[in-house]
């Protein structure tokens, strides 16, 4: 069938094999130009591995470090007519890509939140690699069930004791309007520390340390944002940003935990950008948008391949990466720079729906929100009938 794409707000609900085994390709292009990564760790966990920050983690690791790496996500194969997710597209590109390079790749579909996953998942560690060295902890979901509870909890992406308006890009038609949003309850403060904070994180590493899975020396590592003031009200000061300090405190006691193996747990804040995550939080999109822009414009623009590549080639190469005061590795540093910040809240408040293709690269934006379905991507053929029924292979139908 010819796939073209469908785009519901912030989803896109078809993807495109093709253009998800090419957006793969690229990425793996980026990680390769580079050469080898030294001293990259050589079996990985990736949890949340099929799109965004985890597929560049397991790309990077994989492509410039040699790694085996087991990837786990939540996605969709096709059924009939419907396309699978871009993520099931992208894994089952990764999976031929590490194929022909010789690298073991396995991947497991499913809930992580999961103890049954978990069990799975420390089993083919233990079968097939004994242990791993490094786990990435990359997952992004609006719910979760306890493992132990039963209790269903769904995240929210609200300001904490104030309401919140600020201009918002609406991204099906590029107007720049305002947006308010309420603020959260205490019983959402909660759900959202449920699902994005750091305690299925530390559940993760229980499960594979009580295993006996984890190497002498294992580095483990979870990503998270801060940004600039002007989105502090909902990010940083808001329910994502608590769930983002929970993240840091599991960093430190799975610190702790590691001590007996020599292990390191870390946080990365690492840049924002273009995502299915990223693109459901309001306020950011206006504020990518101008970012990508003003980074362009200063060369030192970066998507999720060239941010993990830059994480495990430059900041993992040593056993004491640079940390900030809170221990914290930071990939945001050129985002971050003052003169760029200076320059985008000068922009932020200038920004009209006219003046928006001036000051902001909305068209980049879009480029960008396109690719992660598969569309848009040169040398694809979008007007040839493709088969949707793509395998992962190792993945059993
Ligand atoms: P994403 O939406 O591209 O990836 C999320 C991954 O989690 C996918 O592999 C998905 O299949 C998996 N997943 C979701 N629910 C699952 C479940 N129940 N079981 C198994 N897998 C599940 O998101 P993105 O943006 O790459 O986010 C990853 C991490 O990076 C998050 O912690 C996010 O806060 C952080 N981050 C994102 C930034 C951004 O601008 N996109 C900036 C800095 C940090």
């Amino acid at each position: 069938m010819i796939v073209a794409p469908k785009i519901r707000g912030f989803i896109c609900t078809t993807a495109h094999p093709t253009g998800c085994a090419k957006h793969v390709a690229n990425q793996i292009a980026v990680v390769k130009n580079r050469g080898p990564i030294t001293n990259a760790p050589k079996k990985v966990l990736v949890i949340g591995a099929s799109t965004g920050y985890g597929l560049a983690s397991r790309i990077a690791t994989a492509f410039g470090g040699g790694a085996a790496t087991i990837g786990v996500f939540f996605e969709r194969g096709a059924e009939g007519e419907r396309t699978a997710t871009a993520g099931w597209y992208n894994t089952a590109a990764f999976e031929r890509e590490a194929a022909a390079a010789g690298l073991y790749a396995r991947s497991f579909n499913g809930d992580a939140f999961s103890d049954e996953l978990k069990k799975t998942v420390v089993e083919a560690v233990k079968q097939d690699l004994g242990q791993v060295d490094c786990v990435v902890y990359s997952l992004a979901s609006p719910r979760r069930q306890h493992p132990r509870s039963g209790e269903v909890f769904k995240s929210v992406l609200k300001p904490i004791g104030q309401t919140y308006s600020n201009k918002n890009l609406n991204t099906s038609n590029g107007q720049v309007n305002e947006v308010t949003i309420e603020s959260a309850n205490d019983e959402e403060i909660a759900h959202t520390i449920a699902v994005m904070g750091g305690e299925d994180w530390e559940m993760w590493m229980d499960a594979l340390q009580e295993a006996g899975a984890l190497a002498p020396g294992v580095r483990t590592l979870a990503y998270s944002y801060i940004g600039p003031s002007l989105t502090w009200p909902i990010y940083k000061n808001g329910t994502i940003g608590r769930a983002k300090e929970d993240l840091e405190r599991a960093q430190r006691d799975i610190e702790a935990k590691l001590a007996p193996l020599g292990g390191k747990a870390w946080v990365s804040v690492n840049k924002a950008l273009v995502t299915q995550a990223s693109s459901a939080i309001p306020v950011v999109p206006l504020y990518i948008s101008i970012l990508y822009k003003a980074m362009k414009a200063a060369g030192n623009h970066e998507e999720c391949a060239e941010q993990m590549d830059r994480l495990f080639r430059e900041r993992l190469n040593s056993s004491t990466p640079a940390i900030d005061d809170a221990g914290r590795i930071r990939l945001d540093d050129w985002e971050m720079a003052d003169d760029l910040q200076n320059l985008i809240a000068d922009r932020w408040a200038k920004v009209t729906t006219e003046n928006l293709g001036e000051l902001a690269d909305f068209a980049g934006y879009q480029e960008s929100f396109h690719r992660l379905f598969g569309f848009g991507l040169a040398g694809v053929d979008y007007g040839a009938e493709v088969d949707v029924q793509v395998p992962i292979p190792s993945i059993k139908a």
